[in-house]
């Protein structure tokens, strides 16, 4: 079912789904390049590092964009996530709250989490079949289900004591991701690390990052051109981390 438009996107709403991600994953030979597909009831979100997403009721952002830019990875496709989540920290501000950014691509306000993104490649024999950028705000959430979170978060809604239109707002989203799509697609992540870098949380602050089953702790000096996190630790040495998760 189609219920929005947007000149470069299509969109396709699925009432109830386990997962959008898993859904893209499963159907992507026949989803088009640039699809949203969202739902109203996720009921098995995934998220990051085999963690879960709550399913905090309808008026939620639950959503997977569909890219197919090529066959052939590029670098700068892992960058979209960060892309992704500097569009929607600068569509958050239009509703008056001051989100950061906690590299690579959470979004929490006063340290409390309101979005996050899952990245999916699929790929096959023939090359990369798709990209899939999923992502999850915490819109219209009651206080009692943010608790129920297993970790600090909060809602849109908490935070301005106002309903918000999520269909607006995803709208939003997604016009505002088109716009700058193909210079950042051709420039990478230069071409937004200011915007970036200006809501990143925890720069020049001691941070311990965990990178698969290692630990590294340091000072969280600068986001380099490639959207890496430059870390000095105790003995000066300089670590730049492509992945990893702040704790
Ligand atoms: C994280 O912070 O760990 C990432 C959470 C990503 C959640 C979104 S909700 C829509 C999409 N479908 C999923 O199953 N997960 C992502």
């Amino acid at each position: 079912m189609i219920l929005m438009y947007n000149r470069f996107m299509n969109f396709l709403y699925l009432e109830e789904i386990e997962s959008t991600n898993k859904y893209a994953k499963e159907h992507i030979a026949d989803i088009n390049n640039a699809t949203v597909i969202y739902t109203s009831n996720q009921t098995a979100g995934r998220g990051r590092l085999s963690r879960t997403w709550n399913n905090t009721g309808a008026q939620n952002i639950y959503a997977s964009i569909v890219l197919k830019p090529s066959t052939v990875f590029k670098d700068v496709y892992t960058n979209l996530t960060q892309y992704l989540c500097l569009i929607l920290s600068e569509v958050m501000e239009e509703y008056d709250v001051k989100p950061k950014i906690k590299w690579p691509n959470d979004i929490r306000i006063d340290g409390k989490k309101i979005s996050g993104i899952l990245a999916e490649a699929v790929a096959n024999s023939d090359g990369l079949q798709g990209l899939i950028l999923g992502f999850g705000v915490n819109l219209n959430c009651k206080s009692e289900d943010i608790l129920k979170i297993n970790q600090a978060a909060t809602s849109l809604n908490l935070e301005i004591g106002k309903n918000i239109d999520r269909d607006l707002f995803l709208r939003k989203v997604i016009d505002k991701f088109c716009l700058r799509y193909n210079k950042f697609i051709e420039e990478g992540f230069l071409f937004i690390r200011d915007d970036y870098v200006r809501r990143a949380e925890f720069l020049n602050m001691p941070v311990t990052v965990k990178v698969f089953d290692k630990e590294i702790s340091g000072i969280a000096k600068d986001i380099t051109e490639n959207g890496a996190l430059k870390i000095v630790d105790k003995d000066n040495k300089e670590h730049v981390l492509l992945i990893g998760d702040i704790l």
